[in-house]
């Protein structure tokens, strides 16, 4: 069993029977569902479950786990998901799958929210591997950048798969992928983005996580926010 299956079996174990279960998107969460399902099956584990993407909708519907839609829901129980990056503090870096609207939302919205990595996901600081997801009203797009510039960052526009247009997320959204000076703490930084008119989300997630649990070469290591 590779890291990110024995997270996210590790937190498949914490949910309680009659919780309201929120799902990530990725191929962590993706095993997460699995073996959440597997509990439903086993030991009859009642669980109800609400999904951050189209993608992990369809994965829930695949293994029989029982849904609600995201506008039924005012709070949560549990939110797990996987992440991009996770610095020392417990900031996660989200949004490569571009699915971070209701990724973010969910998070916030939990009573608990367990973050499922594996020991390559760790960074002294966010930005340091991946550019900051950045999903922008498409007529925005042009006065987001520059505003973002005039902070001192760089990036442009998400390519799409094929490389012949742009990333469009599930809400018509474009994505800027921006990179900024390393000196800049994640604090100012999400500041900075949540104050920027014409952003509608971005990848820092900052004071959300309750938990990381990281895979460490067969072991799980577990870091609970105090
Ligand atoms: C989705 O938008 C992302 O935030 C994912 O949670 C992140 O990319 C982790 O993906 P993996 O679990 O596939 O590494």
């Amino acid at each position: 069993m590779n890291d990110k299956e024995l997270v996210a079996r590790q937190a498949a174990r914490q949910v309680k029977d009659g919780m309201l279960v929120g799902l990530g998107t990725g191929s962590t969460a993706n095993f997460f569902i699995e073996a959440l399902a597997r509990r439903k099956d086993d030991e009859g584990l009642r669980v109800t479950t609400v999904a951050s993407s189209v993608v992990s909708t369809i994965k829930a519907q695949e293994v029989g786990l029982p849904m609600v839609a995201l506008e039924q829901v005012t709070r949560l129980d549990l939110y797990v998901d996987g992440a991009d990056e996770v610095s020392p503090d417990m900031t996660l870096l989200k949004g490569q799958g571009a699915d971070l609207v209701r990724e973010k939302l969910l998070a916030n919205a939990s009573d608990a929210f367990v973050v499922l990595v594996d020991k390559s996901k760790l960074v002294d600081r966010i930005g340091a591997r991946f550019p900051i997801p950045i999903e922008v009203m498409p007529f925005a797009w042009r006065m987001v950048k520059r505003s973002i510039e005039a902070t001192g960052g760089q990036g442009e526009l998400r390519p799409n798969a094929g490389k012949d247009g742009f990333a469009v997320t599930a809400y018509g959204s474009l994505v800027l992928d921006m990179t900024f000076d390393p000196a800049l703490d994640s604090q100012t930084l999400d500041d900075t983005l949540n104050g920027t008119p014409g952003v509608v989300e971005h990848g820092i997630f900052r004071g959300l996580a309750s938990a990381v649990f990281i895979g460490v070469d067969g072991q799980v290591q577990e870091r609970w926010a105090s």
